[in-house]
């Protein structure tokens, strides 16, 4: 089996996760000494967002130069140190490749805005206004805030709007013209050169936009994507277009030149799981990045359960799936899943727990975002803190700074993670909820992962078995997963006591101390080995 579909992926936000060198920013060097603990934890690769040079407007999701390291995260002897340390402990790297969009002080977009015939006048998408100075569309920029941004923004030079789906900061490179797809796949060489094990492809699914965006008009626009739901405008000449997976297409056939490589594709589009698949049939890329899954998931099993069955069909031997809790564009998993409901710190370690099982349980590619597995919550960010461009433009609704905050290492300060202030609040629950303590705690969140990817590892049948679901009880989800040491997994995503019709097999975890089937309490997770 591939190591991208049986290994275990951990998300690392690198401005988050540790800081070496005392500036209040985690770095490259500060994952390195983190080495250890993916070991502990069992974790098999890590993907690591951009750290390359970038003027940090959306936190190096806007790009200045592909193949350097920005001075805040460390130089390229960092990074080359970083892959050297982790492949001793066969430790797999991925890194973050934004190619839908450059920053605006890319020298290409420096150059391109100078003149409408520089050699790089073309390798954005500019256009002309309309008649009356229009908008050449109606389009609206994913990152609007209360109100309507477009994506178009007017340049005074060239006397023309140039097209960001993002913020204006970051211009959609133009993937039609050649000598831009040129730069693009020179740059995933340096780095497939270097031996990075693969990359995830930042908007993957908006490479290519529509010939005619000008005529497109679409239906009326209400409100921002982040806002509404998808489909209330997100529409086909945005996104998917066939010359996109054409072009996944080559940057596949491009990456098997090398051995061993794996593409994770970020994938968004009102079409959700449809297009995971189209990314991802043979020939494309590995792996979609679920975020379908993540944003629908509830305390709620019959909704799982119909999430669940109706992703693994539908996927079944066509391509494989991936499974995703949080991510660093969203809120956390355990503040969004205990919304409304009365639970102490015990609940929410159960809740923790709960969501992990499901995580680790299910048949494709599990990502653990930094710090869930220790039980991360959001965190207040008070408006003079707020860092995301996003966030900004949102509030006072949160952005994304509050599942973006400092890694808790330890109970000190500033958890450990820097000597100084850092540049995100740390949680206050950092005194109990913290690595230190929970690698000395049986019962914690942190030991719970440890021992479900272990027995991940230790069950093909979780790895690589097929799917079943098992009817129990409304408020309960239960599945077996067949094959070698099959193992069936119960869990109860209520807060109340269940009797379920269940006995047989050996409970190999549980995150009560004890097991007391046919009891099932509140938000009881189990596993089960049977014969
Ligand atoms: C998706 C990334 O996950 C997000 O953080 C970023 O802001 C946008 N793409 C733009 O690159």
């Amino acid at each position: 089996m591939e190591w991208w579909k049986e290994g275990v992926f951990y998300q690392i936000y690198p401005r988050s996760f540790k800081d070496s060198n005392g500036d209040g920013i985690g770095d490259l060097n500060g994952i390195s000494e983190k080495l250890d603990y993916f070991e502990y934890l069992g974790i098999d690769a890590i993907w690591i967002c951009p750290f390359f040079k970038s003027p940090m407007v959306d936190f190096g999701y806007d790009i200045s130069d592909y193949t350097s390291v920005d001075p805040i995260f460390g130089n390229i002897e960092d990074f080359k140190s970083l892959i050297d340390q982790a492949h001793r402990r066969n430790i797999k790297i991925i890194i973050d490749q934004v190619y839908n969009h450059t920053s605006d002080k890319h020298p290409w977009f420096v150059e391109s805005r100078k003149s409408r015939n520089n050699p790089k006048s073309d390798w954005y998408i500019w256009r002309d206004p309309g008649p009356n100075g229009e908008l050449p569309n109606n389009w609206v920029s994913l990152f609007s805030g209360q109100g309507e941004e477009s994506v178009w923004t007017w340049d005074e030079n060239r006397k023309q709007y140039y097209l960001h789906l993002f913020a204006k900061e970051q211009p959609d490179l133009n993937w039609r013209n050649e000598e831009v797809r040129k730069a693009i796949y020179d740059s995933m060489k340096f780095w497939l050169d270097m031996g990075v094990d693969g990359f995830r492809f930042d908007a993957a699914s908006h490479f290519y936009k529509a010939l005619d965006i000008n005529a497109k008009k679409g239906p009326q626009i209400k409100k921002s994507l982040f806002q509404s739901s998808r489909d209330e405008y997100y529409w086909d000449p945005f996104t998917a277009r066939p010359e996109t997976l054409i072009e996944v297409e080559n940057i596949i056939k491009f990456m098997n030149k090398y051995d061993n490589r794996a593409s994770v594709g970020e994938i968004s589009s009102d079409m959700g799981l449809c297009l995971y698949l189209l990314f991802t049939i043979q020939g494309r890329f590995n792996i979609a990045f679920n975020i379908d899954f993540l944003e629908k998931l509830s305390m709620n099993a019959k909704n799982i359960r119909s999430l669940v069955e109706t992703l693994d069909a539908f996927f079944g031997n066509r391509a494989w799936p991936s499974y995703v809790t949080g991510n660093h564009d969203n809120r956390r998993i355990l503040t969004r899943m205990i919304e409304g409901l009365h639970v102490n710190y015990e609940d929410k370690k159960r809740i923790s727990k709960l969501f992990a099982t499901l995580l680790l349980t299910l048949r494709g590619t599990p990502f653990i975002y930094y710090g869930e597995e220790i039980g991360m919550e959001d965190t207040y960010i008070p408006k003079d803190r707020v860092m995301d461009p996003w966030g900004k433009a949102l509030w006072p609704k949160p952005g994304r700074d509050p599942a973006r905050t400092p890694m808790q290492w330890d109970s000190s300060k500033y958890a450990g993670f820097s000597e100084v202030e850092p540049w995100l609040p740390v949680n206050d629950n950092k005194s109990f909820v913290n690595v230190k303590d929970e690698i000395k705690d049986e019962d914690s969140v942190l030991n719970f992962y440890k021992r479900l990817i272990s027995e991940r590892k230790n069950h093909d049948s979780l790895r690589n078995g097929t799917f079943e679901i098992i009817d129990l009880d409304d408020k309960v989800l239960a599945y077996k997963r067949n094959g070698e040491k099959p193992v069936v997994v119960i869990m109860n995503f209520s807060s109340e006591s269940v009797m379920i019709n269940w006995n047989g097999g050996k409970v190999i975890l549980d995150n009560y101390a004890k097991p007391e089937l046919p009891y099932l309490r509140s938000f009881e997770a189990l596993l089960i080995e049977i014969d």
